[in-house]
């Protein structure tokens, strides 16, 4: 079969394997000649793995100058009737095999982070075969549900505000078309279960529970990541419901961190750059945003995508060369630093306005923006034969 990109709205409902494999590899190039991540940790535990910022950060930690043994924990699908598979899928198993080639483990677990047997079946893992402690824990789970440990009730996440209904465009990338959708005010009850879903609750008990078995190592650090932005998007993000359970999570990175103090540990949240990734594409009226960003920084020299973000995070903060992981006012790491700046901001605010459902393909940087998207799946990377013919049995003897 030829495999072609299906898009539905902003959702892939294709990937192809080899595009996903050369993704990787691209990945892996960069973080092998940027500034490298030294004195680094040698044992990590990823959660959300797959894809995105988690994927970004196992590749910096295994190729960027560290070498760390990874084991990395996600929810993707293999190939079946319903299709090839997903992205995530194919990035676990060509990730492992790079590691290997480079005599690094990598490690896949697939399934429900959430659930009690992921729990064991990983804390089992690293005490048989994993050297029994770990140096660094990377939280990156971005999800709509989550069960409730105690009734198995599944909370469920909203993306709306916490004041006023906000309009706004948002993309369609299937159609590549922009509509005005409106976001509404939040219930108390949408409120607190976003912060279940996307707080610091689950991190916290996987923490916990790790430390309850005796698996994390002396000094060992945890990191977990944000979003804050730029005022103009606060009503949406900063102060909408995602905010509200990231303000979670700034806590929960503080109680851990005295927690951890105990054994020399140190727990942290990182702020990042707003970037194109399968979660991020949901958020209403975030996509204007990122198209005048992209367009700015790209302009400026400064752009980065999740690598890049990653290898700056890990070589110049979380095991920076002089030893103390430098944080704002609120003990966040902000690695959003270059987003945030003055000028770059004051130029986005004025592009912004200037895009309008006419004419954002070419005012924006709607071709990065749908190029990223398309690669996070696979596709439109050069140097991949898009029109070989790939057996459904080949892609079932890849394992994870
Ligand atoms: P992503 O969708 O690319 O990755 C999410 C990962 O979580 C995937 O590996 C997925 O398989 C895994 N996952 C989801 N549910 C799971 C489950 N039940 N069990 C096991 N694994 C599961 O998302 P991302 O954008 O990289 O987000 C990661 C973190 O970065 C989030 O906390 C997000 O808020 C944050 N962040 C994102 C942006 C952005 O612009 N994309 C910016 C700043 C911070
Ligand atoms: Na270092």
């Amino acid at each position: 079969m030829i495999i072609e990109p299906v898009v539905k709205g902003v959702v892939a409902r294709s990937a192809h394997p080899f595009g996903c494999q050369q993704a990787i590899r691209n990945q892996i190039n960069y973080v092998r000649t940027a500034d490298p991540v030294t004195d680094g940790p040698k044992k990590v535990l990823v959660l959300g793995a797959s894809s995105g910022f988690g994927l970004a950060s196992r590749i910096s930690l295994a190729f960027g100058g560290s070498m760390a043994d990874t084991i990395g924990i996600s929810f993707e699908r293999g190939p079946s009737e319903k299709g090839v598979g997903t992205a995530g899928w194919y990035n676990n198993i060509f990730f492992r095999e790079e590691a290997e080639k480079a005599g690094l483990i990598g490690k896949n677990f697939i399934g429900d982070a959430f659930s009690p047997q992921m729990r064991q079946q990983v804390i089992e893992y690293i005490k048989t075969e994993f050297g029994g402690q770990l140096d660094l824990v990377v939280y990156s789970l971005a999800t709509g549900v989550r069960p409730n440990p105690e009734t198995g009730e599944l909370w469920r996440s909203s993306i709306k505000t916490m004041g006023e209904p906000v309009t706004g465009p948002t993309i369609n990338i299937e159609t590549d078309t922009m509509e005005q959708m409106t976001i509404g005010t939040a219930t108390p009850e949408e409120v607190e279960d976003t912060e279940k879903v996307m707080g610091g609750e689950d991190w916290a008990s996987w923490i916990d529970m790790l430390s309850e078995a005796g698996v994390l190592a002396t000094g060992c650090k945890t990191v977990a990541y944000s979003y804050v932005g730029p005022k103009a998007t606060y009503p949406i993000y900063h102060q909408g419901t995602l905010g509200r359970a990231k303000a979670h999570l700034h806590a929960t990175a503080d109680q851990l961190n005295e927690q951890m103090s105990e054994m020399g540990g140190e727990a942290y949240v990182s702020v990042c750059k707003a970037l194109v990734t399968k979660a991020s594409v949901f958020i209403p009226a975030f996509s204007p945003y990122i198209l005048a960003l992209f367009k700015v920084m790209k302009d400026k020299g400064v752009h980065e995508g999740c690598i890049e973000q990653m290898q700056r995070l890990y070589a110049q903060r979380l095991y920076g060369k002089d030893k103390i992981v430098p944080v704002d006012d609120n003990r966040l790491i902000r690695v959003d630093d270059w987003e945030l700046e003055d000028d770059i901001q004051q130029q986005v605010s004025e592009l912004m306005v200037k895009i309008t459902p006419e004419n954002f393909t070419t005012m924006g940087d709607y071709q990065g923006y749908k190029t990223d998207f398309m690669q996070l799946n696979g596709f439109d990377l050069e140097g991949v034969d898009y029109q070989a013919d790939i057996s459904f049995e080949t892609l079932t003897q890849l394992v994870a």
